[in-house]
């Protein structure tokens, strides 16, 4: 989603605010642009598209300054074009934002009756004319605060104005945004990362805070204006630009880098003695309800725990989609557990519901990967994922991630309930430990994958069916799918499928069976055949038992067809156990979608439209 990376100093900064852009690419954007102070003018570039295109812009009319401010944009208001990217300016004033102004209209008809003449469809430009409308009698730092006062809505701002020119303001509400310190010039920037190659001294501003820096200083003032101190720490994020290792993409990387993901996180979670270490501030026992909120793959992750809490801990837990939760006002138990997961800690939406959980007194619980996010800072304890950052946009080692820690947690619920006894606990922990080296013998099926995934690059349609845990992982699969292939694909509980999508099943629909052999393997199995029934052409994940008992076509007069002859391909996977088979089963459906993006020629790491932390609901 948008970023930004604003500089206050004394080098020329221009080079330096697009290496700041170019960190902040993974977050997805559609347009780019920057602004310099001059000695008597902000001048501004910006170009849609890529980063390289406004680095042509750049390179063919040239701008230098010792301050500036720059902004990669991902569309919410106005399509991306040259007059949407920010900056936006007014006569005096230079703005970079992210987030989304709810009231802009109101603002506009105002600003337009006082003569402000608006270049662009968007939201941000408001800020602009609003800020330099209250210049003339105030200081940047007193016009931003008064503005501010009229915007409803959700924001990171980095400000610059021509009146006073060893000044940035910045301010955030809903959008996060850090202050960096360097020697002789100080940063802003969406998140640290953008200001990795500039600064590891950083401070994270609190929601509602506003901040003044010069070359040499930060003073923070929190939303009564009051001065506030804000901690200053080290940031462990390397001034390395993450690299593809030989990767032909970031995905493909994040794929293979699972086994090391799950033995990070038992490193994390097992003492050496194989005891379960979560150091949770709670006793199960005290807890009335559990509810879990999450976005998009993290959401099936939790989806995918529901199953495996009421099956195996005996716990009641609720797993709903954060934009939903935050304005349905669900009632909740005071104590009740609430358990936010997210990749990036920044997803607008399950921020507004933690906040409300908090507000109903929920002892609030993250899984997530950015450990400094806004989440983060937010909730009562963090269960870190140990993922490692992720850049591709389609989140695959963060699923992973999520999902061994919440095994983990089930652990720990299922012992102290006394569901399981100290034996299974070992044996699941076991079954844990050896998940890695399985993991990176089944990456070796990706060209038997690829060669599937040919076939499923030609359909227009692909349903994914499964039960149980398997259900949660054919949503992912169905998602994980269509966002980077652009394959219209659709995960289903495979008992209900007669009560609709089976009308779509031809023989030019594949369907992605998951179906190990476990307890529901004969129900869905029975499914499969359904399917089959109708010329679906299936690809069945199972173990070598769940193939071994599936032959095709034995029914009514007990006759049988041979693999060869019926619609059926089939991928083996190791046996598995209800903890171990979501976490490996996973991997056949993200290479899935991956080798069938990549034989469309789709972008897989920068899908169109779509953003790696969505700061905006
Ligand atoms: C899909 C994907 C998204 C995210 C969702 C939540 O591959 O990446 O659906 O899972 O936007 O993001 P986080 O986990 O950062 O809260």
């Amino acid at each position: 989603m948008c970023g930004i990376v604003g500089i206050i100093g004394q080098k020329p900064v221009v080079n330096r605010l697009l290496q700041g852009l170019k960190r902040l690419e993974y977050r997805g954007y559609d347009s780019a642009g920057i602004a310099v102070l001059g000695d008597t003018s902000l001048e501004r570039r910006r170009s849609p598209g890529k980063i390289v295109e406004l680095e042509k812009v750049i390179k063919a009319d040239p701008i230098e300054g010792t301050s500036g401010i720059a902004h990669t944009r991902w569309a919410t208001h106005g399509r991306p074009s040259f007059c949407n990217a920010h900056p936006h300016s007014s006569h005096r004033v230079s703005v970079v934002h992210n987030g989304i102004i709810e009231n802009h209209s109101e603002l506009r008809a105002d600003l337009e009756k006082k003569g402000y003449i608006f270049q662009s469809e968007t939201d941000t430009e408001v800020i602009a004319h609003l800020i330099d409308s209250h210049l003339t009698e105030s200081t940047l730092l007193e016009a931003v605060q008064a503005s501010l006062q009229q915007l409803k809505g959700a924001y990171a701002l980095a400000v610059l104005s021509t009146e006073e020119k060893t000044k940035m303001v910045g301010a955030r509400l809903g959008s996060p945004l850090v202050v960096g310190y360097g020697q002789g010039e100080m940063y802003l920037g969406s998140d640290a990362i953008a200001l990795s190659h500039l600064s590891q001294k950083i401070s994270f501003l609190e929601e509602g805070d506003l901040v003044e820096i010069t070359r040499d200083s930060a003073t923070v003032f929190n939303k009564d204006f009051h001065k506030v101190e804000r901690p200053v720490i080290s940031s462990e994020i390397s001034s390395e630009v993450v690299d593809k290792e030989g990767y032909p993409h970031f995905m493909l990387k994040e794929i293979f880098e699972q086994p090391d993901v799950i033995r990070r996180s038992l490193q994390h979670y097992l003492t050496d003695s194989d005891q379960l270490d979560l150091n949770l501030p709670f006793n199960w026992a005290d807890v009335p309800k559990v509810t879990l909120v999450a976005c998009g793959t993290a959401y099936y992750a939790g989806f995918l725990a529901k199953h495996w809490f009421e099956r195996f801990a005996h716990v009641p837990i609720e797993v709903d989609i954060a934009s939903e939760f935050r304005y349905r006002q669900p009632p909740l138990p005071a104590g009740g557990l609430a358990i936010f997961l997210s990749q990036s800690g920044e997803t607008a939406d399950t921020l507004a519901a933690l906040r409300y959980a908090k507000e109903q007194k929920q002892i609030c619980l993250g899984i997530l990967n950015v450990e400094t996010s806004s989440i983060a800072r937010e909730v009562d304890h963090i269960l870190p994922i140990k993922a490692g950052a992720e850049i591709g946009v389609a989140s695959t080692k963060a699923f992973m991630g999520m999902v061994v820690v919440l095994a983990l947690l089930l652990l720990e619920a299922s012992r102290s309930k006394e569901k399981i006894g100290d034996t299974e606990l070992k044996q699941h922990l076991l079954s844990l430990r050896q998940l890695p080296s399985q993991l990176e013998s089944l990456l070796k099926i990706r060209g038997h994958l690829k060669t599937l995934a040919h076939q499923v690059a030609q359909a227009d349609d692909v349903l994914y069916l499964g039960r149980g845990t398997s259900y949660a992982l054919s949503l992912e699969g169905a998602l994980k799918l269509k966002e980077i292939s652009y394959i219209h694909a659709e995960g289903y509980a495979a008992g209900e499928m007669k009560h609709g999508p089976i009308a779509l099943i031809d023989n030019t629909v594949p369907i992605i069976a998951i179906v190990p052999k476990d307890e529901l393997y004969d129900k869905a199995i029975s499914n499969v055949e359904e399917a089959m029934a109708r010329d679906g052409q299936v690809i069945l994940l199972s173990d070598e038992k769940g193939h071994h008992d599936f032959s095709p076509g034995i029914g009514t007069n007990g006759s049988s067809l041979s693999d060869s002859s019926s619609n059926i391909e089939r991928v083996t996977l190791p046996e598995s156990t209800f903890l171990t088979s979501p976490l490996l089963y996973t991997v056949p459906i993200q290479l899935l979608a991956y080798e069938a993006a990549v034989a469309r020629g789709e972008d897989v790491d920068q899908p169109r439209n779509l953003a790696k932390s969505v700061t905006v609901e």
